[in-house]
């Protein structure tokens, strides 16, 4: 077996730095404000409300965790079913699982690799209880269509954005159509703090519960508004909220969105003009934007006809 020196691997991902993160993180340390929801978790939540134009935006300490907020305030119970793309990560079907959720696969479309809308209604029982449209490596599920058969069936919608930061469908961010919607900053993504995530509330009628199921089922939030004068629990909920030192870290991204966006397409577009005519020659599948669509440029791939190929591909680059 060949030896490979890791200097010749391709990195699977390689986090950006903004340079900013440790001078944030100092200012945690100097404020002495270390657990959750102290001035950098408002920061970046109020970055995100505003940028993505959010109702409430939550920061979680992974997109599972937004994922799985999602699955209490919609009250799954066993036997309940939830809409989902055959194709995507984990943490979408299994944060409904562990309620007793039952995911309902639906096939995807070739061209994009999201769930195909065109067959989603005939996924629909009385069990069904929401939709959850994943927009795979950035790009947009056709979420007009999506819209309008959850409102026809009367149903929820939550978005796993979590690759899709900074992408958009028609104009509107990418996990502000829906009810609700799960994004990660997990290293991997194009904004990161190590592990993290947001839940993007976009259905006001979630927010209040919303805040008491991230504080381990207690009203602290209405306490620290100064709205009651101690708190207590109130109901079912975790412990969702990332430490002070993550969000300083992902509020150094954050302020550097649009540039970090702006280098990733390029690099994109350097991918697409090398392997563009090669997809074509050879039949490959290459990604594809559709024209309603702005992508964020979270991930180019090729799909070559065997797995054979793909090995033999992968060796040689
Ligand atoms: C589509 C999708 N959903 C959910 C997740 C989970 O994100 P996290 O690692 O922040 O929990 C990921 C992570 O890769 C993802 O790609």
């Amino acid at each position: 077996m060949a030896i490979i020196d890791p200097m010749d691997v391709i990195p699977f991902n390689s986090p950006y730095v903004t340079g900013k993160e440790i001078s944030y993180i100092n200012q945690v340390l100097l404020d002495k404000e270390l657990a959750g929801g102290g001035a950098f978790t408002e920061r970046c939540q109020e970055f995100l409300e505003s940028k993505l134009d959010v109702k409430k935006v939550l920061l979680t300490h992974s997109c599972t965790a937004a994922l799985e907020m999602a699955a209490m305030l919609l009250d799954i119970q066993p036997g309940d079913e939830i809409i989902m793309p055959s194709y995507t990560f984990v943490s979408t079907a299994n944060a409904f699982v562990i309620r007793g959720g039952v995911p309902v696969f639906v096939d995807i479309r070739k061209d994009t690799l999201n769930i195909d809308e065109r067959l989603i209604e005939m996924a629909i029982t009385p069990r069904t209880k929401a939709i959850l449209p994943v927009h795979y490596a950035g790009v947009a599920c056709e979420m007009d269509t999506i819209m309008d058969i959850a409102n026809r069936h009367n149903l929820l919608v939550v978005e796993d954005a979590a690759q899709a930061i900074e992408s958009n469908y028609k104009g509107r961010a990418l996990g502000s159509i829906g009810d609700l919607g799960c994004l990660s900053f997990h290293e991997t993504k194009n904004i990161t703090s190590g592990e993290g995530g947001a839940i993007l509330i976009n259905n006001s009628n979630f927010i209040e519960q919303a805040e008491i199921i991230r504080e381990k089922g207690t009203n602290r939030n209405r306490f620290l508004r100064g709205q009651i004068d101690k708190y207590s629990w109130v109901g079912v909920g975790s412990s969702y909220l990332p430490s002070e030192i993550t969000a300083a870290f992902l509020y150094a991204q954050l302020e550097e969105t649009e540039k970090i966006t702006q280098e990733r397409i390029k690099i994109w577009n350097n991918y697409d003009y090398a392997f563009r005519s090669l997809g074509e020659t050879e039949g490959l599948s290459l990604p594809n934007i559709p024209n309603q669509c702005k992508h964020n440029a979270h991930i180019y791939y090729l799909i070559l006809h065997n797995s054979g190929d793909r090995n033999r591909f992968i060796k040689y680059i």
